[in-house]
């Protein structure tokens, strides 16, 4: 996947993340590092332990991430770098990257997709030596991102709704009222100060630090300002796309050309203990790739005098750049019916 469509400028992912560094740039000039070329492999430690993620934290399970070797994986969020770039002095900086979970498809999710993180920390003079700095951070957190989110979209109203992050105390997330709705644009906090004190090198003044970090999605953002309306897409080499769009210019509004047709395949089966639904999507995306559009689950029921539960699932099949023919079809829903028996020990009915 090593597509670096972040670091591609006219490419929409590019251009916002452009905009948001420049951002940065803008306002404290010189101050900010911004980093791009991370690997997206790294340690269990670096994307969990080290973010104080709790043992029995969902995202360890490997139904949600993708475990690749021994005590590495593929990094669910770019919040993986924290440590890392602060053991490196980094005090103020934004690490930009493909992140990897596992998960269901529809039109706003794709097992890749690309994260930016911020950090800036501050010293005791910062807050005037008042309190631990807490409230500094959290003030200046709060400015900063309003401010962000007004370059990106314009003079939209804000608001802030409390949420939970294991690596911030406390986490707040940030909305905006935009084209009538109100929409998540991102997590963010004041940072644990085990992760601070834990990872960035003391200074010789030995004052006292505070530090807020942020992470938001890339195409979460992208969708909503360009008007992209499935995150395939942004994978597409489709020229129909690409030219679009223009390096600097967040003002392009995405016109569709014309939407194939969809199909729908049903497939019903008795669940195996190996079945989840992320295992179920992961099985189809690898016999139909990009050309599954949706998995859902349109019906079950359980046997009681069998104990056992039945799913019905319908596979939307379309591709964004052409017509797909009967037989295709038909041959790719054939190859997924025998892979989820053959990897997943269902019993279709
Ligand atoms: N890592 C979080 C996620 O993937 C996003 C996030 C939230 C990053 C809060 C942060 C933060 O740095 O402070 O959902």
């Amino acid at each position: 996947m090593n597509r670096n469509l972040h670091r591609t400028e006219s490419h929409p992912l590019g251009i916002i993340k452009a905009a948001i560094q420049e951002y940065f740039e803008g306002r404290h000039p010189g101050e900010f590092r911004f980093f791009d070329d991370l690997r997206p492999i790294v340690k269990t430690e670096a994307n969990f332990d080290e973010l104080l993620i709790p043992e029995d934290h969902v995202s360890r399970s490997p139904n949600d991430t993708y475990y690749v070797g021994d005590g590495t994986v593929l990094r669910c969020h770019t919040s993986a770098h924290q440590a890392e770039l602060l053991r490196g002095g980094h005090a103020a900086f934004t690490c930009t990257g493909d992140v990897y979970r596992r998960d269901t498809i529809d039109a706003t999710h794709y097992p890749v997709f690309h994260q930016m993180e911020g950090v800036r920390v501050f010293e005791e003079d910062d807050w005037g030596g008042e309190g631990d700095g807490t409230a500094h951070a959290e003030a200046e957190l709060r400015s900063t991102l309003e401010g962000l989110a007004k370059h990106l979209f314009g003079d939209v109203e804000c608001r802030w709704v409390d949420a939970y992050f294991p690596f911030t105390e406390p986490s707040i997330e940030l909305e905006i009222f935009y084209r009538g709705e109100w929409l998540e644009v991102l997590g963010c906090g004041v940072m644990r100060q085990e992760i601070l004190e834990g990872n960035l090198p003391a200074g010789a003044s030995g004052k006292r630090r505070r530090a807020w970090a942020f992470g938001l999605g890339l195409e979460r953002l992208a969708m909503v300002l360009f008007g992209i309306p499935d995150i395939r897409l942004f994978w597409s080499g489709d020229e129909r796309f690409l030219s679009q769009f223009k390096a600097g210019d967040l003002t392009t509004q995405f016109q569709p050309y014309s939407k194939y047709p969809p199909c729908n395949k049903d497939m019903a089966f008795w669940l195996s203990d190996a079945f989840t639904e992320n295992n179920l999507c992961e099985v189809v995306r690898g016999v139909a790739g990009d050309l599954c559009e949706e998995v859902k689950l349109i019906d079950e029921f359980t046997n009681p005098k069998l104990g056992r539960t039945s799913h019905c699932y319908r596979v939307v099949y379309r591709s964004m750049d052409r017509s797909l023919t009967n037989e295709e079809i038909d041959a790719l829903q054939e190859r997924v019916r025998e892979e989820v028996v053959g990897q997943l020990g269902v019993e279709l009915r």
